[in-house]
């Protein structure tokens, strides 16, 4: 290939087309370290994300402890929901009688979550707790298929014995001949003798790292292939719930599944087209599986918990619907009860207990979320006695507070002055946005709008906390979601994220799933049904982002400016890092105009000719998405480039189609 010097090249290509944007990299200079928790996911029981959604549990209610003890179920024959059953805090139960009528039986089916979804040739856990007041006792155990109204509706089925008067857990496995979307399953006695019947569960054998009590594969693994830097967990307003009394406690959440006390989920009530909502927490999504779940996916878990006040747009300035502050010592206790379950010695109190969960080695947590989304005095003054026991005891914990729900404008910069105040690590950002306040706040200039800041990191004080942009989205104007547009303007707005990384520590989009028959907010990154799942086009921005994250920022500027989507920049945004450890230098373009744009890319400091790998997200449907029928209708594509050598460079032409994204890396 012909040798050019970086002169020759840039005149060739400034004449052949005049509207050439040379972006220069000096890859010699490393600047800013990225931390390796930069890109992460949010997790929130939202949309049927935890039951129903990653949690693997198939059955709904499936310790009758439902305020309708027969919620998800039906019961035929002769039956009593009991309520001395052998779990203190799930004490409800079913006992199933002889119906002494002929052929008549007695039995119950689930409905599972919007169905039960099975997968042919796949292994299911059947579980149960059972006696019998008799010597023994038999059900039968069914997979059953309503909707094809054959006469005999089971496609799949076994029996089981239950032994004598003590509760004990029985299993068995059935495997599934078919995929199906909304199976149920169906148990039903078996013979004359009284069946009682506790916590009745049903779980793929094939979870995510096949763990018992463990997570829908296809979900988790989707949260792996993400290369989180970060998992934060509960919430979102789940932490406070609609009151107190709903709010997270995260030692409900731990120990045997079967006694965790059931709680209603803080958005029950806020579905826009559901009517009967019966959307509670099972909490078999506990802390215990949060840390492990961070662990198998090699994300950092960051536990928000509860600052001792209730969801406050719920309770909108209503100083009573929070606790005294007088009154918060046990609130801050599970703070610090919590770094010892999750790092504490296995002969603590709470770090014994995690041993005996199967984990004696510490999490190694480092991040605690104090609030969820809180704003104002009430919490500002609720948040001061928590920093002071948390650093008291745990100096090393990081301690992340919130600027509430505002991008920008007073009460957020009440927020920040607060945080700087009470010397919080980081501070807990959540913008859900439109496309202008994306545009403008990413670039050099703010043209989209009297709303939007432009550069918003760029002028960040460099001494105070550092930022965790915890829940942002790109929301489109005129009821669009997770379409196409929106995921490159987040890819936009990044480039800021990514260029001040001396600054922003950590972001998630958010939320993160959402179950199609079950939602209550979007755009959603992950969507599912009960048996499929699609990654929308925010999903593949953020992977391309947390996958191509590197190690050190690189100064990177557009026709010797600034580049951020500057006027006289054709809506040209990008940002460059390198990765010490791979030995790359990975450059983001994105171009946001409506027009292919024509670039060069000018490696200062790197030298000869090299091969360009390169990641694009690219479609000509604004307004297109992916959907369960077409999930790879929006999908990243690699490519390769030439680049050419010059004296002391490396050049790299190219164009960049109208609305796309691409990752260029170059060893
Ligand atoms: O992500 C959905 C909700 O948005 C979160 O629960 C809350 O923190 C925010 O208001």
């Amino acid at each position: 290939m012909r040798k050019l010097t970086t002169i020759s090249l840039l005149a060739i290509s400034l004449t052949a087309a005049a509207q050439t944007h040379v972006i220069d990299v000096n890859t010699k200079k490393l600047g800013a370290p990225i931390q390796p928790t930069m890109y992460g996911l949010f997790f929130e029981d939202i949309n049927y994300a935890a039951d129903g959604g990653l949690y693997g549990e198939l059955v709904k209610n499936r310790s009758f402890e439902f305020p309708d003890r027969l919620m998800g179920w039906e019961a035929f024959g002769t039956f009593e929901v009991k309520d001395d059953g052998p779990f203190e805090r799930c004490p409800h139960y079913i006992e199933l009688r002889d119906p002494r009528h002929g052929d008549r039986r007695s039995g119950i089916s689930n409905n599972g979550f919007f169905g039960i979804g099975l997968h042919e040739g796949e292994d299911y856990r059947f579980s149960v707790w059972a006696k019998t007041p008799q010597d023994s006792a038999r059900i039968i155990v069914q997979f059953i298929d309503r909707a094809t109204m054959e006469e005999h509706q089971e496609f799949a089925e076994a029996r089981l014995t239950i032994k004598g008067n003590e509760w004990k857990q029985y299993e068995l496995v059935l495997k599934s001949p078919r995929t199906i979307q909304k199976a149920q399953l169906r148990i039903f006695l078996d013979g004359k003798n009284t069946v009682d019947l506790e916590h009745i569960s049903l779980f793929p054998v094939n979870t995510f790292k096949n763990r018992k009590n463990g997570m829908r594969r296809d979900l988790a693994q989707a949260l792996a292939d993400e290369k989180p830097g970060l998992l934060r967990f509960p919430g979102g307003c789940i932490v406070e719930g609609v009151d107190l009394a709903t709010r997270y406690q995260w030692k409900n959440t731990i120990g045997p599944v079967e006694n965790r006390p059931l709680n209603e989920n803080r958005w029950e009530y806020s579905f826009p087209y559901r009517f009967f909502p019966d959307y509670f927490q099972s909490y078999g999504l506990g802390f215990f599986e949060f840390f492990q779940l961070s662990e198998d996916i090699g994300a950092e878990p960051l536990p928000v918990l509860n600052v001792g006040m209730a969801c406050q747009f719920q309770n909108w300035n209503d100083e009573s619907a929070h606790v005294p502050l007088d009154q918060l010592q046990p609130y801050i206790q599970d703070c610090l009860d919590l770094i010892e379950f999750a790092n504490g010695p296995v002969d603590s109190e709470w770090g014994k207990k995690r041993a005996e969960m199967g984990h004696p080695e510490p999490f190694n947590m480092k991040y605690i979320g104090v609030g969820n989304e809180q704003w104002d005095d009430m919490y500002f003054k609720r948040l001061e006695p928590f920093v002071a026991a948390i650093r008291a005891k745990y100096p090393h914990i990081k301690i992340i507070g919130t600027s509430g729900p505002d991008s920008e404008g007073k009460m957020f910069e009440k927020g920040w002055e607060a945080m700087r105040k009470q010397k919080a690590d980081l501070v807990d950002e959540h913008f859900y946005r439109n496309e202008d306040w994306f545009l403008g706040n990413a670039a050099g200039k703010a043209r989209y709008g009297d709303n939007c800041g432009g550069l918003r990191y760029e002028n960040y004080d460099r001494k105070g906390p550092k930022v965790f942009a915890g829940e942002y989205a790109c929301h489109g104007k005129g009821k669009k979601w997770n379409h196409y547009e929106a995921s490159i303007l987040e890819a936009g707005f990044m480039t800021d994220l990514e260029r001040n990384a001396d600054v922003v520590y950590m972001t998630a989009y958010a939320p993160l799933f959402a179950h199609v028959e079950g939602w209550q907010w979007r755009p959603d990154l992950i969507w599912y049904d009960n048996t499929r799942m699609f990654k929308s086009c925010s999903y593949y921005v953020q992977q391309m982002y947390a996958t191509n994250k590197g190690t050190h920022v690189l100064t990177t500027t557009m026709d010797k400016q600034f580049v951020a989507g500057q006027e006289g920049q054709d809506g040209l945004f990008a940002s460059s890092v390198f990765d010490k450890n791979t030995g790359e230098i990975i450059v983001k373009v994105i171009n946001t105009s409506k027009q292919t744009q024509s670039v060069a890319l000018n490696l200062l400091g790197l030298k000869g000719e090299h091969t360009a790998r390169t990641i694009t997200l690219c479609h000509d449907g604004m307004d297109d998405e992916n959907t369960l029928d077409n999930p790879e209708l929006i999908t990243p594509q690699e490519g390769t480039i030439l680049c050419e050598a010059g004296k002391k460079n490396t050049i790299l032409n190219d164009q960049l189609q109208q609305m796309s994204f691409r990752v260029y890396k170059i060893k």
